[in-house]
């Protein structure tokens, strides 16, 4: 496929589209290379990356499934049912990278460029991964900003979400775009 193609063939697929099926430590490697590439301001590149595979996903799924309801017991108001579905998640996918965004030490750059650094980089890697045929999800549930503790997050850092990776093992309709001429003014 050229660059056009895979823009247009990449698609959210949702972790119950991907198949439980291991994907290499390989093919994670080219997706993280891609990352590695993304534009960014003053060379900061804000781009940080856990990957979680096996044992170590599960026990994340476990430790933000149990962090979360003990929340809720002492009065926090948590949506139980998101919690529930993310954990589902979590432990279906065979692959989690969760993406963080770390500050440069001197704070040069505004939150929101790294935040759009971060962004290329994600996009980067899903590019990628409709390359070379797997399929991604970038899952950003609501109670991500109390997961620091549990990811073991510095003060710099900030969890932007999971990017789900797999096999597609159906694939997942296109929601399709509206029309570009709609959001676009010619001077
Ligand atoms: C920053 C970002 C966060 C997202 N978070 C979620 C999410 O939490 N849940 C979800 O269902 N989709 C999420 N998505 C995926 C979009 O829903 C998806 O791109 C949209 O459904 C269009 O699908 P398509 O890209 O396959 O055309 C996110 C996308 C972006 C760019």
């Amino acid at each position: 496929m050229n660059i056009n193609e895979i823009i247009k063939t990449r698609r959210a697929t949702p972790p119950r589209f991907l198949a439980k099926k291991e994907i290499s430590k390989d093919r994670i490697l080219q997706l993280l290379e891609s990352a590695n590439w993304a534009p960014n301001h003053k060379q900061t590149e804000p781009w940080r990356f856990k990957v979680y595979t096996g044992d170590a996903k599960q026990k994340l799924a476990d430790e933000i499934y149990f962090f979360l309801n003990k929340k809720n017991e002492s009065g926090e108001s948590v949506n139980l049912q998101k919690v529930e579905q993310f954990r589902n998640s979590l432990i279906r996918v065979p692959v989690a990278i969760a993406i963080i965004l770390e500050r440069d030490i001197a704070n040069r750059i505004p939150e929101w460029e790294e935040i759009a650094a971060v962004s290329m980089a994600v996009q980067n890697m899903w590019l990628t991964a409709t390359e070379i045929n797997l399929g991604a999800f970038w899952s950003t549930p609501q109670f991500l900003p109390i997961l620091n503790g549990i990811l073991n997050l510095g003060p710099r850092q900030k969890l932007l979400g999971f990017l789900f990776v797999g096999e597609i093992a159906m694939d997942y309709p296109s929601q399709g775009r509206g029309n570009i001429n709609e959001k676009v003014e010619w001077k």
